[in-house]
């Protein structure tokens, strides 16, 4: 039962494990970027900005996306990371905290997540092979949601931000510290 893509199962990991993994620190994910943009929009939904009616867009597909992940969860019997009510408070403070900064700092945000989770999508759909076929699709389709998201936040002046180099590697050191626990805890 060993395997799903071709040897790319971490050492200490059996097939259910991987996905139990996988879906924990994802679902995880969806919700830290639900409530990211849930935090942009209380600051710059009200004010009805050029960039209002993408976040309201961005923020329906991220829901989309924790709906199925959540979904998947209950169906395969994993178990959520204890973490969700920590990525609950930080994920808006995140969203609300950048949005305050200007709408290019949210942008900035935007692309820093989006970048992270575009290369942890694209490790797991890696890892992925045909006994898992359906949840690669879901992982690939999501990660396209993903770019154009990153997109966005590009086209609309990310780089433009305050202190951007310093704010993005902020940022992504902090998602990929929240990958990595997710995926454990
Ligand atoms: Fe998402
Ligand atoms: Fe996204």
């Amino acid at each position: 039962m060993r395997k799903t893509g071709d040897d790319a199962i971490p050492g200490d990991l059996d097939h259910a494990g991987l996905i139990d993994r996988f879906l924990r620190v994802n679902q995880a994910g969806e919700l830290g970027a639900v409530r990211i943009y849930q935090g942009q929009r209380a600051i710059l939904g009200r004010k009805g900005g050029p960039t209002a009616p993408l976040l309201k867009r961005m923020a329906e597909q991220e829901q989309e996306h924790l709906d199925t992940f959540s979904h998947l969860i209950g169906e395969r019997r994993t178990r959520p990371t204890v973490l969700s009510p920590l990525w609950h408070l930080a994920g808006f403070a995140l969203g609300a905290g950048t949005a305050l900064l200007g709408e290019k700092a949210a942008m900035a945000c935007t692309v820093a997540v989006e970048e992270t989770i575009d290369e942890h999508y694209a490790r797991q759909a890696e890892q992925l092979g045909e006994d898992e076929a359906a949840l690669k699709d879901t992982i690939r389709k999501f990660r396209e949601d993903e770019i154009e998201h990153r997109d966005i936040g590009l086209a609309h002046g990310a780089e433009q931000a305050p202190a951007y180099p310093l704010l993005s590697s902020a940022i992504k050191g902090g998602c990929r510290l929240a990958i990595w626990l997710s995926e454990r805890i």
